[in-house]
C-alpha cells in the first residue's frame, strides 16, 4: 500500500493514526534516507498514544522509552550501527513481552537489523525530486494489520 505524504503534517498524521490504532506488541520497521521523515512519523505515534513528553531522535541514546501513553513506545535509531552491532543490543527484549511491557516498537534505520522480527509492519518513506514523501507499507509475517488500521487510504485521504 502506498500513501502520499505531501508535507510533514501528513507524515505526522499517519503516525498519529498508527499510535491510536496499533496493538501492544507491534513492531514498526522504518526505512528511508536521512530527512525522509522517520522521526516525524514517530512524533505522530507519540501524539496518537497520548504521550506529552517531546519525542526526540534517539540517534545517540539508541533507544528512548516513553511509558505515559496508552501503551509504551520504544523508539530506536540504528543509523550509527553496523548490522553485527545491532545483535548486541538485545532489541528483542522490547517485543518479547517478558522483562518489559509490550508496546509499539518503532525502529529507524531498520535495514541495519540482521534478522527481521515478525510479525512486523514495514514502512518505507520515499523521497522524490519534489519535497513530497511517499510511504510504502508492507507487512512481514502473519498479522492482520488491516484489522487495526482499517482502510488506511480512505482514512488518510
Ligand atoms: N511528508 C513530508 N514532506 C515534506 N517534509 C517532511 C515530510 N515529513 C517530514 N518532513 C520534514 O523533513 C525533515 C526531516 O525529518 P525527520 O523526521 O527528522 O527525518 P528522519 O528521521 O527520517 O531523518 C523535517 O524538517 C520534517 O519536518
Ligand atoms: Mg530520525
Amino acid at each position: 500500500m502506498t500513501l502520499d505524504l505531501p508535507d510533514a503534517a501528513a507524515t505526522q498524521r499517519l503516525g498519529e493514526l498508527l499510535g491510536r490504532s496499533l496493538p501492544a506488541g507491534s513492531i514498526l520497521l522504518l526505512e528511508g534516507d536521512l530527512g525522509a521523515g522517520k522521526t516525524t512519523l514517530v512524533q505522530g505515534i507519540g501524539l496518537g498514544l497520548g504521550i506529552s513528553d517531546p519525542i526526540v531522535s534517539p540517534t545517540f541514546t539508541l533507544v528512548n522509552e516513553y511509558t505515559e501513553g496508552r501503551i509504551p513506545l520504544y523508539h530506536m535509531d540504528l543509523y550509527r550501527l553496523e548490522p553485527a552491532e545491532t545483535e548486541a543490543l538485545y532489541l528483542d527484549q522490547y517485543w518479547a513481552g517478558q522483562d518489559l511491557p509490550l508496546g509499539i516498537v518503532a525502529i529507524e534505520w531498520a535495514e541495519r537489523l540482521i534478522a527481521v522480527p515478525t510479525p512486523s509492519l514495514h514502512l518505507a518513506l520515499q523521497t522524490s525530486a519534489s519535497a513530497k514523501r511517499r510511504a510504502r507499507l508492507t507487512s512481514a509475517g502473519e498479522f492482520n494489520w488491516a484489522a487495526y488500521l482499517g482502510n488506511l487510504p480512505a482514512q488518510f485521504a
